[in-house]
C-alpha cells in the first residue's frame, strides 16, 4: 500500500471519505500523532491494532467531535462533566463508565472507556466533519517512540496505512493525561501535559493503575531501539555513546541532543520523542539521557524515560 502525505487543504475531505470507508487514518493532535478509525465500527478499529501490531488487550482512547457525545457513549459522572468542561478541548483523557454503544474492541473488554476530545485544529475539523467519535492511539508501531511530525509517522507506519495528514510539529508532544475518573476522587494513570496540580482543584489525587489496564500496557515502552539508560553524571561509555542532555551539554559524546538549551519543561516535552528518535537513528551503542525536574510536566517526561529505560 503506498501512503500518501497530504496538507491539510487536500487531505481534510480524503481523510473523511476513507473513515466514512472503515480505513484508519494518521492525524495530527495537540499531543502526538493518532491512527484515527471510526470508534463505533468494531472493524474500522480491528484495522488500526493490525497496522500498529497492538495486542488487543491494549484498549483505545475515543476522540469526541463535541461534549454532547460524552454522555451519548458514556456515563459521566458531575466530576467528570467538571473535568470537560474545563479541560476540553485538551490533552486530558477521561476512564469513565462505558455505554454499550462502544465496542468491546476499543475498551478491551472492560466496563470503562477512555475519552478526550483534541483541541488540534485539523483533527477538529476532519472529526466533525466525519460526525461521529474517532477512536485513536498513537500512529506509532507498538511499544516504539510516538510521532509527534508526520514523517515520524512514515517511518512508523509507512506502507500500512493510505494517508498521513500533516499538521506540523504537535504543540505538547507527549501524549494526553490520562485519568480514571472515580467516585470524588481522582487516579492519574498516565502523567502528561494536565498535571496533578491542575486535576488537584476539582478532587483528591492519587497515581494508579490499580484494577483497570494500564496505560502504556507494560513496564517498557515508548522505547527506542538502542538501550537508553537515566544517568545523572552522565559520562561516555566508549566512542558511540550518545546524551539526550536536559539543557546544558557533556562533552565527548558521539551525539549530543538538547531537551531544552533554556531549561523550559514544556519545550522539553515537545522535542523529546524527536530527540529520542534522532538519537536512536545514530547508530549508537546507548544512549544516556539526563534526569529533568519533576515539577509540572517535568514528571511525565521522566515517566516516559522510565519507561524508555525498562527492558
Ligand atoms: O495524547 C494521546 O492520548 C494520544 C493521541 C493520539 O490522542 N493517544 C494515545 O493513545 O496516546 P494510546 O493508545 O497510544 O495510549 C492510550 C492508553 C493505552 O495505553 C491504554 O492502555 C489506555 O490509554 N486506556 C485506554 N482505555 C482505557 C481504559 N478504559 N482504562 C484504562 N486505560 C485505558
Ligand atoms: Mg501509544
Amino acid at each position: 500500500m503506498k501512503t500518501l502525505l497530504l496538507a491539510q487543504k487536500d487531505g481534510i475531505a480524503r481523510a473523511v471519505e476513507l473513515l466514512a470507508e472503515g480505513v484508519p487514518v494518521a492525524l495530527p493532535t495537540e499531543t502526538v500523532y493518532g491512527l484515527a478509525a471510526h470508534a463505533l465500527d468494531p472493524v474500522a478499529c480491528a484495522r488500526i491494532f493490525e497496522a500498529k501490531e497492538r495486542p488487543l488487550s491494549d484498549p483505545l482512547i475515543v476522540h469526541i467531535p463535541s461534549l454532547d457525545w460524552l454522555p451519548r457513549i458514556a456515563f459521566p459522572s458531575a466530576l467528570a462533566l467538571a473535568l470537560a468542561e474545563r479541560f476540553w478541548p485538551g490533552p486530558l483523557t477521561l476512564v469513565v463508565p462505558r455505554r454499550a454503544a462502544i465496542p468491546d474492541i476499543v475498551t478491551a473488554g472492560q466496563e470503562t472507556v477512555a475519552v478526550r476530545m483534541s483541541g488540534h485544529p485539523v483533527f477538529q475539523e476532519v472529526v466533525q466533519a466525519f460526525g461521529q467519535p474517532l477512536a485513536a492511539p498513537s500512529a506509532n508501531r507498538f511499544g516504539r517512540i510516538s510521532p509527534t511530525t508526520a514523517a515520524h509517522v512514515l517511518s512508523e507506519l509507512g506502507g500500512r496505512i493510505p494517508l498521513v495528514l500533516d499538521g506540523g510539529s504537535c504543540a505538547h508532544g507527549i501524549e494526553s493525561t490520562i485519568v480514571s475518573v472515580l467516585e470524588n476522587h481522582l487516579r492519574i494513570l498516565r502523567q502528561g501535559p494536565v498535571t496533578a496540580e491542575d486535576l488537584s482543584a476539582f478532587a483528591p489525587v492519587s497515581y494508579g493503575p490499580a484494577g483497570v489496564l494500564a496505560p502504556g500496557g507494560m513496564a517498557s515502552h515508548y522505547a527506542p531501539r538502542t538501550p537508553l539508560v537515566i544517568d545523572a553524571v552522565p559520562a561516555p561509555r566508549g566512542p558511540r555513546t550518545g546524551l539526550l542532555a536536559w539543557s546544558a551539554g557533556g562533552e565527548g559524546f558521539a551525539v549530543t541532543e538538547f531537551l531544552s538549551r533554556s531549561g523550559d519543561l514544556r519545550e522539553a516535552a515537545a522535542n523529546l520523542y524527536g530527540a529520542m528518535r534522532r538519537l536512536d537513528e545514530a547508530r549508537l551503542d546507548v544512549i544516556l539521557a539526563e534526569p529533568v525536574p519533576e515539577i509540572g510536566i517535568g514528571a511525565a517526561i521522566m515517566e516516559r524515560l522510565r519507561k524508555a529505560a525498562a527492558r
